[in-house]
């Protein structure tokens, strides 16, 4: 691979920019070899050194029909014929609004009303002040690994070891490498409860004590953020009946789920419907759009001013166009490209169990629809707990996913694999190849 051009405008990049635009503390070396990239197409990038690679980054989640998908990028250009890019989210709208909203109404199960948003981020604090609005509690819980988004009160903290004062989130930048950041509000982690994910008792003691605080438990159904920790059998359908007994908000985060497992999201693949849910990334295909769904009560707060929502490009109507196609073209034939994707998925993580077997290296490669994970030095069937990510080995991991890069396979820092439903036989083909030489090596 060449990468002089690349490794020229890294260095004009970093003269400008401080870290990358969505900036965690990525290893040294990738914020000195930045990849430019100038064309996409399908499952492929091409760099600026003229380098091409097989992409399962996903644009780290709304890439879900593939760069370029000839019919979404059909209906944007005759979008962009007639129509203006923004017209004024608070007073003017578009008649495409109503049909993405019937659509989302129909296939997320809890969706009886939309709230628009812009980003992920945004829809979680839509969330959280719809919940206390509708509850007239101050505290939310929060599980411990589990992300959403960039903001003060939800970015890391980790659990209170001290059990006897109110178990709030505390900072540890040693226990919490990943999200910890100064220059935080230090009142923001008092706002909510960090939990470990999967501990009936533990959830339990604490809402026997502070239940009636509480006003919304939100969480990632599967936690892509963590590896796709899954729940335990039985631990989401207790948050239910918890947040029933309490008069709690049960919130999903459905960012990173939301169209992506499936039409209905992480709630629809475990069979448990929250009050409400948080989408992001792939609902829109690519363009930045958001939304808090769910029961008309708690949504309809907006309707009659007791919760303000406002936003410029709340629901622009460019991102509605570019939502309501990607979920036309998600749902055609009932949904009949997931089962492919998965299909192509499936090739390319037993294809990737059969390598490590082959080298040696031990490794749980494991996943729902859209989005895998490969987690080396697992050798158990499935985690649960930080306790079962014991034996995970960065250094294992370090000589996998930057090596694969130089092979043309881009693939998410911490070992996430984003599917496409533009992802090919072919694709999969080469990239075991890669992965083969790459493991060879390890
Ligand atoms: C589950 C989850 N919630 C919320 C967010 C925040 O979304 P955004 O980055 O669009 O603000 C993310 C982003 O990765 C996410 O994965």
């Amino acid at each position: 691979m060449k990468h002089d051009k690349c490794q020229d405008l890294t260095k004009k990049f970093n003269a400008i920019f401080p870290g990358g635009h969505s900036n965690f503390r990525v290893p040294f070396e990738a914020t000195q070899n930045r990849i430019f990239i100038t064309k996409a197409e399908g499952s492929h990038l091409w760099d600026a050194d003229g380098n091409e690679y097989i992409d399962y980054m996903g644009a780290m989640g709304p890439n879900i029909l593939g760069h370029r998908h000839p019919d979404y990028i059909q209906a944007l250009k005759e979008y962009l014929d007639e129509m203006s890019l923004s017209v004024g989210s608070g007073i003017l709208f578009t008649p495409a609004d109503i049909e993405l909203g019937e659509k989302i109404i129909k296939h997320i199960p809890c969706a009886e009303k939309v709230k628009f948003c812009l980003s992920g981020t945004e829809a979680v604090q839509m969330a959280i002040r719809l919940a206390r609005a509708y509850t007239g509690r101050p505290y939310f819980i929060r599980f411990e690994s589990h992300y959403h988004g960039w903001l003060d009160n939800v970015l890391g903290g980790v659990i209170n070891p001290d059990t006897d004062t109110k178990p709030f989130g505390v900072d540890n930048p040693d226990l919490d490498l990943v999200t910890y950041t100064q220059g935080r509000n230090p009142k923001a982690l008092e706002e909510s409860f960090v939990l470990p994910w999967n501990d009936v008792e533990r959830l339990e003691e604490v809402l026997e004590k502070y239940g009636e605080e509480v006003a919304i438990i939100h969480f990632e159904g599967i936690v892509c953020n963590h590896f796709g920790m899954m729940p335990k059998p039985g631990f989401v359908e207790k948050i239910r009946e918890l947040c029933t007994k309490y008069g709690i908000v049960m919130s999903m985060d459905e960012v990173i789920t939301g169209f992506r497992l499936g039409l209905g999201g992480a709630q629809g693949y475990l069979g448990v419907t929250p009050d409400i849910a948080t989408f992001g990334k792939a609902m829109a295909g690519g363009v930045p759009l958001s939304a808090v769904v769910g029961k008309a009560e708690i949504l309809n707060q907006l309707q009659d001013g007791t919760v303000l929502g406002p936003g410029t490009f709340n629901g622009n109507p460019f991102a509605v166009k570019a939502s309501l196609t990607t979920l036309s073209i998600l749902e055609r034939d009932n949904g009949a490209s997931y089962d492919e994707m998965w299909r192509v998925q499936n090739r390319l993580m037993d294809g990737l169990r059969d390598l490590a077997q082959k080298y040696s290296i031990p490794v749980l490669i494991h996943g729902l629809t859209g989005v895998f994970h490969t987690l080396f030095g697992i050798t158990t069937d499935a985690i649960y707990t930080d306790a079962d990510l014991e034996d995970f080995d960065l250094n294992l991991l370090y000589s996998f996913w930057p090596k694969m890069h130089e092979e043309g396979i881009i693939v998410m820092a911490g070992g996430r694999w984003y599917m496409t439903m533009s992802h090919t036989d072919e694709d999969v083909d080469r990239t075991l190849e890669a992965a083969d030489k790459t493991m060879g090596t390890m």
